[in-house]
């Protein structure tokens, strides 16, 4: 399996997942900060997972624009989408980045994996919920093995 994680991250905690995820993911994985990925990275992968704090409900500036340039579908590239949030309940209100992804994806006409997911936050900083690290993990592997 190849596989490219494109994340943002402006406190670090989206990035610890998308180093999980590469971690975890057997084959070759690259890891890389949205804004370091051209469009030609898309061309000879398995799966592309896109990573992205929420910030007001939505994906980071960065992850829109990047989501934005993705081209049409290229055949045999499978797509997955996570964020990290907060689990005030307030914050449902606004909707996740994740599913953002997602539907920024199915739109184009990408085949995404599922589940979408989200990983918790202690507050706006982070650190990381006590064993979102341990279920980056287990996400990781079931949407790699599933796409393999
Ligand atoms: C400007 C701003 C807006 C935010 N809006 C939301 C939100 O709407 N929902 C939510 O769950 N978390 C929100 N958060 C908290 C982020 O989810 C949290 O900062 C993020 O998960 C940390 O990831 P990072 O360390 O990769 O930046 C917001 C944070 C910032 C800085």
């Amino acid at each position: 399996m190849k596989a490219l994680v494109v994340y943002d991250s402006v406190h670090g905690n989206t990035e610890k997942i998308a180093q999980v995820a590469g971690n975890v993911i057997n084959g070759e994985v690259s890891v890389r900060r949205v804004g370091e990925v051209s469009p030609s990275d898309l061309k000879s992968i398995d799966l592309l997972i896109v990573g992205s704090p929420t910030h007001g409900g939505k994906p980071t500036q960065a992850i829109q624009g990047f989501l934005n340039s993705m081209p049409e579908p290229v055949s045999g590239v499978a797509v997955a989408a996570f964020d990290t949030r907060l689990s005030a309940a307030w914050v449902k209100v606004f909707g996740y980045a994740a599913e953002r992804i997602a539907g920024a994806f199915r739109r184009k006409g990408w085949p995404l994996v599922e589940p979408v997911e989200g990983f918790f936050v202690k507050g706006r900083q982070g650190p990381l919920k006590d064993g979102e690290i341990q279920r980056a993990a287990a996400w990781a592997k079931a949407i790699s093995t599933d796409t393999s």
